[in-house]
C-alpha cells in the first residue's frame, strides 16, 4: 500500500477536498494542507486550522462499510504511538478524541462515500502542532514539549505506523485493531459523561462493544452508546 501525498497550502477542508475527488483519486490518497479555510469538526462545529497545526485526511477504499469505524479507531491509536514518539503523553477518549490530561490535542472526523459495495472512507485528523493553541481545554505539541516540531516529519511517522494497521484491517483482523486501541483507552472503569444527540450520558464505563459502542453501567442500568462527544 503505497500512499499518494497531496500537498497543497490551502484547502477549505481537506475532508472536503477528498470527498470532491473520491471517486478517481487511489485508495490511500492522503491530502495535507498547511491551512484550512474551513476545517470542520465533529457535529458540525469548525475546527480552528491555522498554520503550524497538522491538516491531513486519508482516503481508504473497501468493502466493509460496517467497519469503516476501526479505520478511525486506528487512526487515534497511532496519533497517540506519534505523539509518544515526540515526547507527549496522551491518550485516546471515546469514541476517537485524543488527550492530554484533560486538555484535547487531536480530533478526528470520519465521513463515508458509499457507492454500491464499496465504501470511501474519509479519515480527517487535525492535530494540534506549532500552532496557537486554538480554544481553551485543547493543547499542542509545543505547548507540552516548549519546541517547535516538524510537522513532516510527524506525517511521515503516522503514515508508517497507520499502513501497518491498514494491514489488519485488510486481513479482516478487527479484534486486532479494537485491542491496540484499547491499550491507549484509559477510561475503563471510570465514570464518564458524554453529549449525544439525544442528550447527556453518563456511567460507568465496562468496556467498548465489537462495534466499537461503548458500555456504560448508570443506576444498575447497561447503556450502549454509539456516538458521542467527551463532555
Ligand atoms: C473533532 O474533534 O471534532 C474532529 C476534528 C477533525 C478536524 C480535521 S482537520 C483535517 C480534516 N479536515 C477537516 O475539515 N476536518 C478534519
Amino acid at each position: 500500500m503505497r500512499a499518494k501525498i497531496i500537498k497543497l497550502e490551502e484547502v477549505n477542508s481537506t475532508n472536503d477536498y477528498l470527498k470532491e475527488r473520491c471517486e478517481t483519486l487511489p485508495n490511500f490518497s492522503l491530502v495535507h494542507a498547511k491551512k484550512q479555510t474551513a476545517g470542520r469538526g465533529r457535529f458540525n462545529r469548525k475546527w480552528i486550522s491555522e498554520e503550524g497545526g497538522l491538516w491531513f485526511s486519508i482516503l481508504i477504499r473497501h468493502k466493509r462499510p460496517d467497519k469503516s469505524f476501526l479505520l478511525c479507531f486506528a487512526a487515534a491509536a497511532t496519533i497517540v504511538e506519534v505523539l509518544e514518539k515526540v515526547g507527549v503523553v496522551a491518550e485516546v477518549k471515546w469514541p476517537n478524541d485524543v488527550y492530554v490530561g484533560e486538555k484535547k490535542i487531536c480530533g478526528i472526523l470520519t465521513e463515508n462515500v458509499i457507492f454500491g459495495e464499496l465504501a470511501n472512507t474519509i479519515i480527517g485528523i487535525g492535530l494540534n502542532v506549532n500552532n496557537p493553541v486554538p480554544l481553551e481545554k485543547t493543547t499542542t505539541i509545543k505547548k507540552e514539549r516548549v519546541l517547535d516540531h516538524n510537522i513532516d516529519k510527524i506525517l511521515r511517522t503516522f503514515v508508517r505506523s497507520y499502513k501497518k494497521r491498514m494491514r489488519a484491517f485488510s486481513k479482516k483482523n478487527h479484534s486486532a485493531i479494537l485491542k491496540d486501541w484499547a491499550r491507549f483507552w484509559k477510561e475503563r472503569g471510570t465514570f464518564v459523561k458524554r453529549k449525544t444527540v439525544k442528550g447527556i450520558v453518563q456511567g460507568d464505563v465496562l468496556g467498548i462493544d465489537g462495534e466499537g459502542q461503548l458500555i456504560l453501567m448508570d443506576c444498575s442500568e447497561k447503556v450502549i452508546v454509539n456516538e458521542g462527544d467527551v463532555v
